[in-house]
């Protein structure tokens, strides 16, 4: 199996599992009971398979709930057949480390974003553009949308044994800075920007004036502290529930993009369900993503509220300088047919 990671020319980072990362995380593993290799483990008791389901979020944020929510609903809807045990705070390794895991078997899910499966498959790319998506509204409608997504989710089955189950919304990224508050691309300038592991993430903070510096999600608090960056973006929720507004207290509205989330699960395990639990699952997970997307709006503003009491502050920017200056990516990497024809549905559907 090829199993292609990002490795970003401009720093010497952590990639994949290095000794002492596989040896922390077996024994995390070995302590709940899982096992490692493929397949699930058994709940502990029980007679049921618990999928071990790798996050990077805290256990405040809408996606720790919906999923823990969803392992409920899960268990009692199969009786007890089938399980979910969410690792949140990155306890199984970032995202580049937990899709191999979901990939290889040693968990059986794992929530990425949609920067890490653009390495697997660069049809993803087109979700991660800017303007690919209007609101989170559309978003999620085009999510669930299988004559235009039903594809690209199981297109890394056969090379990732990985199958993408569906999408929680990352909601508007935006900018911000340990520098002073941002209104127009030129205030970026000579600042360091964090972003995703990604190329076209790297070319956006380009495009937003700034310079990219690809970190995993757990490192940014260190990096902004430190000074190694200057700056990041994300959702107001990653920026509360990270601490970022600690040490980079300038937010700028620059909403330059409506970021995706998957939900993989490893393609073995999937297929060893029965069509009934299949179905118990497919129905968990669409009342976990509505859950999800409520929870979203609720928490942006009390995020907001929450980091602006931490002294944070809040501006709006100039959204037409940002929009120009993102305007040619989609035909600098939109460079296939499948990619275009991906854009040309996503953004059909939006009028
Ligand atoms: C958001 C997203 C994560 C992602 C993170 C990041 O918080 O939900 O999946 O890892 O942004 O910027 O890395």
């Amino acid at each position: 199996m090829t199993f292609r990671s990002f490795t970003p020319r401009s720093l010497n980072r952590r990639t994949l599992l290095g000794a002492t990362g596989l040896a922390g995380i077996a024994a995390t593993l070995a302590a709940c009971g899982g096992g490692s290799g493929s397949g699930a483990s058994d709940a502990g008791g029980g007679s049921g398979t618990v999928m071990r389901l790798a996050l990077n979020q805290t256990e405040t944020h809408p996606s720790f709930i919906a999923l823990e929510n969803f392992g409920a609903a899960l268990e009692e809807s199969t009786g007890g057949a089938w399980g979910i045990d969410v690792f949140p705070n990155e306890t199984l390794g970032a995202q580049q480390e937990t899709l191999q895991m979901a990939s290889n078997g040693s968990v059986e899910m794992s929530i990425v974003s949609g920067t890490q499966l653009e390495n697997l498959n660069p049809d993803f790319l087109t979700l991660n553009m800017p303007g690919a998506f209007d609101s989170i509204e559309k978003q999620m409608q085009i999510l669930q949308d299988p004559a235009i997504v039903g594809d690209l989710f199981a297109s890394l089955e056969e090379s990732q044994n990985i199958t993408v189950i569906g999408g929680f919304t990352q909601g508007e990224r935006s900018a911000y800075s340990t520098v002073g508050p941002i209104n127009t691309p030129a205030d970026l300038s000579g600042q360091k920007m964090r972003v995703q592991e990604s190329d076209l993430h790297l070319a956006m903070a380009a495009a937003l004036g700034a310079t990219g510096t690809p970190l995993a999600y757990g490192e940014v608090y260190t990096g902004l502290n430190s000074g190694v960056i200057d700056a990041a973006e994300n959702n107001e929720i990653s920026y509360f529930t990270q601490a970022h507004f600690e040490v980079a207290p300038y937010f700028s509205f620059t909403r330059h993009l409506v970021g995706t989330d998957y939900l993989i699960i490893n393609t073995d395990t999937l297929n060893s369900m029965s069509e009934e639990d299949r179905t118990a699952f497919d129905e968990g997970w669409a009342a976990a993503v509505e859950e999800h997307t409520g929870l979203w709006i609720e928490q942006t503003e009390q995020a907001i509220a929450d980091a602006e009491e931490g002294g944070a502050t809040f501006n709006e920017v100039d959204t037409a300088a940002f929009a120009e200056a993102l305007s040619a990516l989609p035909e600098e990497f939109l460079t296939s047919e499948s990619q275009t024809a991906l854009w040309d549905a996503v953004r059909g559907a939006q009028g």
